[in-house]
C-alpha cells in the first residue's frame, strides 16, 4: 500500500493526540484524517497542527454511526483511540471498512481495549499467588474475552470481525496508560481520571488488605510508539499473519502495589487540591468502601498480564514507572 490513508476517531485524547503526532512526524506524506467532537475553540488549522499537522479534521459524535462508517469506508486504515467501552463507535467502522471489500481492498481497523478486562475480582487487596495470569501468546485466553468485560464489546466485536477475514484487526491492550507530562498532554486520560475521581467522591484514597495487590501500568509514550508500529505492519502491502486473536497485544510497561500507588497518589492529590483532599497519606479500607460499583475492584483486585507476543512484535517498554512520573502528570489538574 502507497503512503495509505488513516482516520483516527479520539485523536484530540490523551493517546489520540501524541499517536496523531507521532504518525504524522514519520509519515509526513500519509494523508491523516482527525475525527473530533469539536475544534475546541481554536481555528482548525490551529487543531490541525496541534496534532501533527494531520491533513483533515471531521467534526462528529461517535454516535454518527452513518458519518463513521462513510468515512471508515473511505480510508484504508482506522485508528480507534477514542472508546473501548462500548460497541459503538466500532461497530460503524467495521461496517465501513467491510464495503472497502466489494472495491477490492481490505480494510484494516487498529482498535485500543484496555486491560481492565483482566482483572481477577479480588476482593481483599493482597496479591494472590493463584490468580490467572493472562498471556497474548495463549489464542486461548483471547478467546475468553466476553461482553461482560469492561471493554469486551468493542473487542468481541472486533475480534469476530477480525475472524471473518472481511478486515484485518489488531487490537493494542495496554493497562492503566499515564506519562501525559512527556507528551505534553493537557489531560489526565481515562485511567488517572477513574483513580483520582473516585478518591475525590470519597474524599480519601484508598487501598485494601496489605496493599500488596498488583496494578499493571502502560507509559503512553511505550504505547504510541507501539500504535505506531502496528499501523506500519498494517500498511505494509501483505496480508497480515496469523488470526485476529493472535494480533491481541498486551501492553506493560512495569507493575506497581496498590499501597505504593496510593500513597503517591494521595501525596500528589494532597499537594494539588487539599480542600479535596484533606489527607495527604492513603487511608486502609474494606473492599465495600474502597469505591463505588466496579470501580472497587479494581483498586481491590489483581491486574496480572504478560505480552511475549507484543514485544515480539516490537513492543518495547523504556518509559519511567508511574511512581516515578505521577507528580508531573497530575501537576496542575485542578486548576
Ligand atoms: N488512559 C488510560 O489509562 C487507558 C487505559 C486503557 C485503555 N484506554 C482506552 O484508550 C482510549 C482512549 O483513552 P484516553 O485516556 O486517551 O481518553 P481521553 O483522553 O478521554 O480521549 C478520548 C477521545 O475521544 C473523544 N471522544 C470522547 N467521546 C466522544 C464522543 N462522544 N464523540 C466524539 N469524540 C469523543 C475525545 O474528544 P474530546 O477531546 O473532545 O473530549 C478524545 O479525543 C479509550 O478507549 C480508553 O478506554 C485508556
Amino acid at each position: 500500500m502507497a503512503a495509505p490513508s488513516v482516520l483516527i476517531l479520539g485523536a484530540t485524547g490523551f493517546i489520540g493526540a501524541p499517536l496523531s503526532r507521532l504518525l504524522k512526524n514519520e509519515h509526513p506524506d500519509w494523508s491523516v484524517t482527525a475525527y473530533v467532537r469539536s475544534v475546541k475553540g481554536a481555528t482548525e488549522d490551529a487543531l490541525k497542527a496541534t496534532l501533527g499537522g494531520v491533513d483533515h479534521l471531521e467534526v462528529g459524535d461517535f454516535s454518527e454511526f452513518d458519518k463513521i462508517k462513510h468515512l471508515s469506508a473511505q480510508h484504508d486504515i482506522v485508528i480507534n483511540s477514542g472508546n473501548s467501552a462500548t460497541a459503538e463507535p466500532v461497530a460503524a467502522i467495521i461496517a465501513g471498512l467491510r464495503e472497502r471489500k466489494a472495491h477490492g481492498s481490505k480494510g484494516k481497523l487498529i482498535h485500543i481495549s484496555g486491560a481492565g478486562n483482566f482483572i481477577d475480582f479480588g476482593t481483599s487487596g493482597n496479591f494472590n499467588p493463584s490468580s490467572k495470569v493472562w498471556n497474548d501468546d495463549n489464542e486461548d485466553d483471547i478467546k475468553h474475552i466476553n461482553n461482560d468485560m469492561f471493554n469486551g464489546r468493542s473487542d468481541v466485536a472486533v475480534l469476530e470481525a477480525g475472524a471473518t477475514g472481511d478486515i484485518d484487526t489488531y487490537i493494542a491492550c495496554p493497562s492503566v496508560v499515564y506519562g501525559g507530562s512527556s507528551t505534553g498532554s493537557s489531560g489526565v486520560g481515562v485511567g488517572y481520571s477513574l483513580i483520582t475521581g473516585n478518591a475525590k467522591s470519597l474524599g480519601y484514597v484508598p487501598y485494601a488488605g496489605d496493599g500488596t495487590a498488583i496494578l499493571s501500568t502502560t507509559h503512553v509514550s511505550d504505547l504510541v510508539d507501539f500504535l505506531v508500529t502496528i499501523t506500519n505492519r498494517a500498511a505494509a502491502p501483505q496480508e497480515a499473519e496469523g488470526t485476529a486473536y493472535s494480533r491481541y497485544y498486551l501492553l506493560e510497561t512495569g507493575r506497581v502495589q496498590w499501597k505504593a500507588l496510593a500513597t503517591e497518589f494521595a501525596r500528589v492529590l494532597h499537594r494539588e487540591d487539599p480542600t479535596a483532599f484533606p489527607a495527604s497519606t492513603p487511608r486502609n479500607v474494606t473492599h465495600e468502601e474502597a469505591g463505588e460499583g466496579a470501580l472497587r475492584y479494581l483498586i481491590t483486585s489483581n491486574m496480572l498480564l504478560e505480552g511475549p507476543r507484543a514485544r515480539r512484535a516490537g513492543f518495547e517498554p523504556k518509559g519511567k514507572s508511574i511512581l516515578e512520573q505521577m507528580s508531573d502528570d497530575l501537576k496542575g489538574m485542578f486548576i
